[in-house]
C-alpha cells in the first residue's frame, strides 16, 4: 500500500504560535473538526489558555511553552504531545515573529533583529518540520501548512527581513514536498493579506487597512474567519492531491 492511501481520521494536529490571533483562531478551527489539537506558543501562558477555551468548548487539547526557534524545546515539545495528545499527523507553522515587528528602512535593521527574525520565521518553520515530519512520513500520511504572507507578492515596504523569511518558507515549502510526497505527506502554503486579529499592531493603524482593503477585488478587511476554510482544508482528506502549492487568501488584492 502507498503512503497516500493511508489516512487516520482522529490524528493530532500541531499548531505553533497558537496563543494568539490567526494561530488561536486555527486551533479553534481544527478543534472543530474533532481533531486534538497541541498548542505551541513561546507564551505558554497563551498557549495554556487557548487550550482551556478548545477544552470548554469540548474539544481537546493541551498548551505548550515552547521556543520553535529551539531544537531542544520542538525536540521535548514533540515527546511531551505523543504523551498527551497522541501521534501528530497535521502541523501548521503559523508562529512568527510579527505583530512585534517594527517597520523601518531596510538600512536601519540591525543584523542582530534580521538574525532573529529569520531564526524563529525560517529555521523555526524548518525545526518543526524536523521535528514532526518523520512521525507522518512513519504513518504513511501527513499535512504540512506553513503559513507564509501575501507580503511576498506584493513586496510591502519597511519589512525587509519579514518579507524575505516568508518567501523563505515557499522555497521550503515546495522542497520539502517532493522530498516527502513519496512518503504520503503534504507540505503547502498559505499567503494571508492583512487580517485584523484580537491584538494590536504598531505596523498597521485601523486607517491604513481600510485603504489596503479599498484595493482589494472583495473590498473588506480581511478577518481569521477568512483563512480557516483554506487551513482545514487543506489539514483535510478533500486536498490530499495537492501539495507544494502556495494558496493567496486575500480577498484579491495579489494576483497569484
Ligand atoms: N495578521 C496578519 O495580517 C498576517 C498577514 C500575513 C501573514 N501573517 C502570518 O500569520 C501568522 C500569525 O500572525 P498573527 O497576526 O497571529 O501574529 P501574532 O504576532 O499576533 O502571533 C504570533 C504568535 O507566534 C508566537 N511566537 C512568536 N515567536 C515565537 C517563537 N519563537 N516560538 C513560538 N511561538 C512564537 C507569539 O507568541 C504569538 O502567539 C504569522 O506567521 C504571520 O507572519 C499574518
Amino acid at each position: 500500500m502507498t503512503g497516500s492511501a493511508v489516512q487516520s481520521s482522529d490524528g493530532v494536529a500541531v499548531i505553533t504560535g497558537g496563543g494568539q490571533g490567526l494561530g488561536r483562531a486555527f486551533a479553534h478551527a481544527l478543534a472543530g473538526t474533532g481533531r486534538a489539537v497541541a498548542i505551541v506558543d513561546r507564551n505558554g501562558e497563551n498557549a495554556a489558555k487557548v487550550a482551556q477555551e478548545i477544552e470548554a468548548a469540548g474539544g481537546r487539547a493541551c498548551g505548550y511553552a515552547v521556543d520553535v526557534a529551539s531544537e531542544d524545546e520542538v525536540t521535548s515539545a514533540k515527546e511531551r504531545i505523543a504523551g498527551d495528545l497522541g501521534t501528530v499527523e497535521i502541523l501548521v507553522n503559523n508562529a512568527a515573529i510579527f505583530s512585534t515587528l517594527e517597520m523601518g528602512p531596510f538600512t536601519d535593521i540591525s543584523p542582530t533583529t534580521w538574525r532573529k527574525v529569520i531564526d524563529v520565521n525560517v529555521t523555526g518553520t524548518f525545526l518543526c518540520c524536523q521535528a514532526f515530519v518523520p512521525v507522518m512520513v512513519g504513518n504513511g500520511y501527513g499535512k504540512v501548512i506553513n503559513i507564509s504572507s501575501a507580503t511576498v507578492f506584493t513586496g510591502r515596504p519597511g519589512y525587509l527581513h519579514y518579507v524575505t523569511s516568508k518567501a523563505a518558507i515557499l522555497g521550503l515549502t515546495r522542497s520539502l514536498a517532493s522530498e516527502v510526497g513519496r512518503f504520503g505527506v503534504r507540505v503547502n502554503a498559505i499567503t494571508p493579506g492583512s487580517t485584523e486579529t484580537e491584538v494590536e499592531r504598531a505596523t498597521i493603524t485601523p486607517a491604513a487597512r481600510e485603504r489596503m482593503a479599498a484595493d482589494t477585488a472583495l473590498r473588506r478587511v480581511q478577518v481569521p474567519e477568512d483563512l480557516v476554510g483554506t487551513v482545514v482544508f487543506l489539514a483535510g482528506k478533500a486536498s490530499d492531491f495537492i501539495t507544494g502549492q502556495t494558496i493567496n487568501v486575500d480577498g484579491g488584492l495579489a494576483f497569484h
